[in-house]
């Protein structure tokens, strides 16, 4: 007995190690483990054994067996974690997986083509916080309390003074907190306007603001640069008007149409951006000398000019994160 546990350990050792496909495993398991395999040939020798020899020759099985599995085992999962079956086949000759490469926000496409025609005009970039306090988003800018011309920007307040700023004209009170005239700079960014949200108007939206301080600035020069401007952006034979219109910070004041005839639709006036010297209550607030500096200011919303440029016709599109809509503008 003892001599033959000792051959089939023997074997099973060097069979097992030369093993190297399943198949060739699954034989050893059937050689050994199955019902007529050599390990329950050896239970059956055992019960026939002389009942003294029992006890130590059943110790000995059971041992042999359990350590013959556990050996078996350890090889079947190294052959499985290694094998290339047929979920994990590579066929080399399939087509690449094509990455999806994102794209520029067309907002943001908009913003850097309107930003890239005023650098080339010599504006730098000047930015300010979206949570404003209400001096600098209206008392500076000459909208005293209670004067009707805060009701032109329907306004979230966060407390008693501070608000989400509705323009980006705060960040000309900052330019000209910190910094002595000339100025020549954009100020692009985020507002906020508590209004009911349609395709035509959302409770945020972006503003490009632009302003120019120095000793000599004239009306004509505004004009010449909004011009300028237009033409950069629509094309040189776009039509445009300048109407006279009211802002609190500026005087005089005027709002830019171009004319907008979209194909097979009846042609109108459409409002892109406001304008004017600035008023010199905001210098004088802001202790500039409005005897020595004059300056004009302008603001454009960017998505009533994306809306234009591409004839988006829904606001809301902007902000869906609709792929179907963004990936238009690739
Ligand atoms: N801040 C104004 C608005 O949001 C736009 C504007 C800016 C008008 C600068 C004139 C000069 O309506």
């Amino acid at each position: 007995m003892k001599e033959k546990i000792e051959q089939i350990k023997k074997d099973f050792t060097s069979e097992l190690t030369s093993v190297d496909t399943e198949d060739s495993l699954e034989n050893i398991r059937i050689k050994y483990f199955s019902r007529n395999g050599l390990f329950a040939q050896l239970f059956e020798d055992f019960k026939s054994l002389p009942k003294e020899e029992k006890p130590k020759f059943g110790q000995i099985l059971n041992i042999e067996k359990q350590s013959a599995q556990q050996k078996f085992d350890e090889i079947k999962q190294k052959l499985e974690s290694n094998s290339t079956d047929k979920a994990e086949y590579i066929d080399l000759s399939l087509p690449g997986r094509e990455r999806e490469i994102g794209n520029v926000h067309v907002l943001n496409q908009t913003l850097n083509e309107v930003k890239s025609i005023f650098k080339g005009l010599g504006f730098s970039i000047y930015t300010g916080p979206e949570i404003e306090s209400d001096e600098n988003n209206f008392e500076m800018l000459n909208f005293p309390d209670d004067h009707p011309a805060r009701d032109m920007q329907d306004t979230y307040f966060l407390s008693e003074s501070f608000l989400l700023r509705t323009h980006t004209s705060p960040v000309q009170v900052r330019l000209m907190k910190k910094h002595q005239p000339p100025y020549r700079a954009i100020m692009p960014g985020r507002v906020y306007r508590n209004e009911a949200i349609s395709a035509k108007s959302y409770c945020l939206f972006h503003q490009l603001e632009g302003l120019v301080i120095d000793t000599n600035v004239t009306f004509a020069e505004l004009k010449g640069t909004l011009v300028y401007f237009i033409k950069q952006l629509f094309g040189s034979d776009v039509k445009y008007r300048f109407r006279a219109s009211f802002f609190p910070f500026t005087e005089p004041s005027a709002e830019v149409d171009i004319w907008w005839e979209p194909k097979g639709k009846e042609g109108k006036w459409l409002e892109i951006l406001g304008c004017g010297m600035v008023d010199p209550n905001v210098l004088n607030n802001l202790k500039i000398d409005s005897e020595k500096y004059i300056g004009y200011a302008f603001g454009m919303g960017i998505e009533r000019i994306a809306m234009l440029k591409y004839g988006i016709d829904d606001i809301r599109l902007f902000f869906d994160n609709d792929k179907r809509f963004l990936n238009q503008f690739k």
